[in-house]
């Protein structure tokens, strides 16, 4: 049953008032909801409440107990006047829901997770997020098994009751959707902080985990306390509660979740310690922190009136921490990452059957539209309007858009209009970004004509089509480009943001003495796949001369992924790369700089991916590129060696580069290599070194291997979050063996189906190892598609997460791509299918 964005309605009926009384035990919970319901204008329908399998015992209507049933996942109860009290007593079962949305249990406490559609199993409830409403929430549990009490807002009282049981009530004064109601019970220790707002109010905060986790805590404060300065200073945003509680649960499905005043986050974006997580996990942690944070007010304050709008709260939110990450360290390693993920999640995403625009037309399971296309395109489209509007064109945008819209449920062109609105920028055309799906192709090439002193840049974009969008307009590409003299290798005048809005167009350069090479796109401006007619000698040139640092960046990424798809002579490529060793640069942006496009993104760029090929080919450049610049390597990898641990930009840059010369040096699995390798694994005082040393001996067919591996599980053997990691490393590895590897771990005793990181950890890790994965004899297909129809029975939203791999098939061969069918119509044949995972496998086979 699909859900079309055209058939928006308003609600029938709003619910200002909510009280709820939950009395709470794992096995089975009452929830008593008292909701005080309005007509919403002149509307004639009865009152239509959400409830997902839920048991009802009873229902009243302003006192008067009424004989309803629900019919299917709905409740129709009918209202004479224009407003009334229902009052719903319904019990659920914490203890046996494996979805993880809803009331669930996790290590021994009870959690929430309602968005997009939990509520609804919690309770019934107009479960859509433009119905808003002020909660009262009252918690009542066994005081020994759940000492601590959480809701939304703020604790209003306490007490204890004669049998040993004890509750609280909490009230939030902010109208709220209910896919923001949270709640937790559990024996939960915190961190505790304060942060003085800027107008001078004092937050209470606190971070709830198990209490040998306390001390895991303070980088995840230390972020939350600086994103909440970051916000008040740079969007003028402050935060609005008494309290700001953050509790993390060790089975989430996603990775955290901004429920108004008490966040909830998977357990692997709050922990670390320089013991159990890399600087990697540190990074994550504060952009989640943030993240969660920010949705505060965009999200929380302004929310979306439908799930169509998702983009509305998540791509502004996801732009909101890119730019709150790119302050923290280097901006230029955070923007090439932000493109990495990009390129790696989303770009396949817009080349495939699931294809949508980050505002999609349809769906039929909202949970399957989480995605990068929503989440990473959604930003990169809020990022070219604030480069068209300029700093203070976008900061009066979004000034105008909380002003116009706080307290509302709103659409993705609201916000647009306030963007237009505060700059008087015309953003008609824009729009196309909002309803287009695909990845626009831009062509440029460059002629010079040295008597006239002139250059003329030809660009040209083409949008392919997607499924249910044959044809498409022109977009509208805000483009940074500059040119660099051939011959002096200086830029030559300013940098230009050209806005191409024509199919095709050519933009004049005047003053040109010398034979001009382009840098295009620079800073990445708008999320599209340019091709140039430059050469590899430009692109070398362009890696040593742009100053631009993403341009740089893909200047040398452009020379590496042409490397890998001919089979010419590489030694260019080998020399730019030690020029870029030797460049003085930071160490962070040479460590970027220096890697090879994986075999993924090389696949991306062929008519069929050549799996073994491809693979071939990498290898032996990666060797080439080991062996040729050995002793630099080695240089590297000593002058990095720090005595001492540390977390600055500095000191993580460092770990960063000598860890990837590590890798490099691993290329061609010399003993010296090795011995190395498996010492710094032995003697790492951290978990970035420890860990990029397990992770270069997990390819390598030496002995020292199989001792890491056991030594490290031996090691973390009660830590799960580092468990995650062991299991993720042999899922990755590039060994022959990897197939079989993964087929017995998938029976180890400390594998998952019902844990979602431990899930992701093998599962998905194997799926997105390119080469063994997509093994010839179709193992790797059936061992996920197996764990798909494993999963979809206990968990739909982890199960669906799986099949989109194997929907990539039109990406390969004949023969693979017949084996990868053949798993998606087995998944889809088969008997109580979720919604879920139906309409990825279904929509995967057209
Ligand atoms: N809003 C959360 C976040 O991005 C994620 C919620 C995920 N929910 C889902 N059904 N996929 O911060
Ligand atoms: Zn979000």
């Amino acid at each position: 049953q699909t859900i079309r964005l055209s058939d928006y309605r308003p609600p029938a009926w709003r619910v200002p008032q909510v009280a709820l009384d939950f009395n709470l035990g794992a096995e089975s919970t009452r929830v008593t909801a008292r909701l005080t319901v309005e007509r919403n204008g002149k509307r004639s329908e009865p009152l239509v409440l959400d409830g997902q399998g839920l048991t009802l015992v009873s229902v009243k209507r302003d006192g008067v107990a009424l004989d309803v049933q629900p019919v299917g996942e709905t409740l129709t109860i009918d209202i004479p006047g224009d407003s009334a009290v229902i009052e719903t007593v319904v019990d659920i079962a914490p203890a046996t829901n494996t979805r993880l949305m809803g009331l669930y249990a996790s290590g021994g406490m009870l959690c929430t997770q309602c968005e997009a559609e939990g509520f609804r199993r919690i309770t019934f409830f107009p479960d859509r997020p433009d119905v808003l409403s002020v909660y009262d929430v009252k918690l009542t549990a066994d005081a020994a098994l759940y000492p601590v009490l959480l809701a939304n807002g703020n604790e209003v009282a306490t007490g204890q009751l004669p049998d040993g049981r004890h509750w609280a009530q909490w009230h939030d004064p902010w109208p709220k959707p209910s896919y923001l109601f949270a709640a937790v019970a559990g024996n939960l220790s915190p961190l505790r902080d304060t942060f003085v707002t800027a107008s001078g109010r004092t937050v209470d905060l606190a971070i709830w985990v198990a209490a040998d986790d306390v001390p895991r805590c303070a980088h995840a404060m230390a972020a939350l306390k600086t994103s909440m300065r970051w916000d008040e200073v740079n969007y003028g945003r402050e935060y609005d509660l008494d309290r700001f509680n953050i509790v993390a649960v060790g089975d989430f499905n996603f990775g955290a979740m901004e429920n108004k005043g008490l966040n909830i986050f998977n357990s692997r974006y709050i922990l670390a310690d320089a013991d159990t997580a890399t600087d990697a996990d540190f990074d994550a942690i504060a952009a989640v922190v943030a993240h969660e944070y920010f949705h505060n007010w965009t999200g929380n304050r302004i929310t979306c009136r439908d799930w169509f709008q998702l983009s509305l709260k998540e791509g502004l939110t996801v732009f909101r921490d890119q730019q709150f990450s790119a302050d923290q360290g280097s901006a230029a390693v955070r923007r090439i990452d932000d493109v990495r993920m990009l390129r790696a999640g989303q770009f396949p995403e817009d080349a495939g059957p699931m294809a949508h625009p980050i505002r999609p037309d349809s769906y039929i399971e909202i949970s399957n539209f989480y995605t990068a296309t929503i989440y990473n395109k959604g930003a990169e489209v809020i990022r070219m309007m604030a480069t068209l509007l300029g700093p203070d064109g976008f900061r009066a945008g979004t000034d105008l858009y909380f002003d116009r819209h706080d307290g509302q449920a709103v659409t993705t062109e609201d916000f647009v209009r306030s963007m237009e609105d505060a700059s008087g920028v015309d953003l008609a055309q824009f729009r196309n970004w909002y309803a287009q799906a695909g990845t626009p192709h831009l062509d440029a090439r460059i002629t010079h004509d040295a008597a006239a002193r002139t250059a003329q840049l030809h660009l040209s974009q083409t949008l392919a089509p997607t499924p249910g969008q044959p044809v498409k307009p022109v977009m509208q590409l805000p483009l940074r480009v500059a040119l660099f003299g051939g011959t002096t290798g200086k830029r030559l005048g300013d940098e230009r943001l050209v806005s191409l809005t024509e199919a095709s167009a050519t933009i004049d350069f005047d003053n040109i003495d010398e034979p001009p090479v382009a840098s295009l796109n620079r800073g990445f401006s708008a999320p599209i796949i340019v091709q140039s007619d430059r050469s590899r000698a430009d692109l070398a040139f362009l890696s040593a001369h742009d100053d631009d640092p993403f341009a740089r960046y893909e200047a040398l990424q452009q020379l590496g992924q042409a490397t890998l798809l001919d089979s010419g002579d590489d030694s260019d490529l080998v020399a730019a790369i030690g020029a870029t060793l030797n460049s003085g640069l930071d160490a962070a942006f040479i460590a970027e700089a220096v890697l090879l496009p994986s075999e993924a993104m090389a696949g991306d760029a062929m008519a069929v991916v050549d799996v073994d090929g491809l693979h071939t080919r990498r290898e032996a450049v990666r060797r080439r590129i080991g062996s040729d610049l050995n002793a630099q390597w080695w240089a590297v990898y000593h002058a990095n060696n720090a005595n001492r641990y540390e977390l600055t930009p500095e000191a993580k840059g460092r770990r960063r580069l000598r860890n990837v010369a590590l890798g490099y040096l691993m290329a061609n699995d010399d003993a010296e290599a090795v011995a190395t390798a498996f010492k710094q694994f032995e003697t790492a005082d951290n978990m970035t070194d420890r860990m990029a040393a397990l992770n270069v001996l997990s390819h390598s067919n030496a002995p020292e291997r199989d001792a890491a591996l056991a030594a490290f599980h031996a090691r973390y053997a009660d830590n799960a979050l580092v468990l995650d990691k062991w299991f993720s490393v042999q899922a990755m590895s590039t060994r022959a063996d990897t197939p079989a590897a993964v087929a017995a771990l998938m029976t180890h005793p400390d594998f998952s189906y019902t844990n979602p990181n431990r899930l992701r950890a093998l599962v998905g890790a194997y799926a997105a190892n390119q080469v063994r994965f997509n093994a010839a004899d179709g193992s790797g297909y059936r061992l996920v598609a197996d764990a798909v129809l494993a999963v979809d029975a206990l968990n739909p939203q982890a199960a669906a997460r799986l099949v989109s791999p194997l929907g990539r098939w039109k990406r390969f061969d004949a023969a693979r791509a017949a084996l990868m069918r053949a798993e998606l119509e087995r998944i889809v044949a088969t008997e109580g299918l979720s919604k879920d995972v139906f309409e990825i496998a279904s929509k995967s086979l057209v």
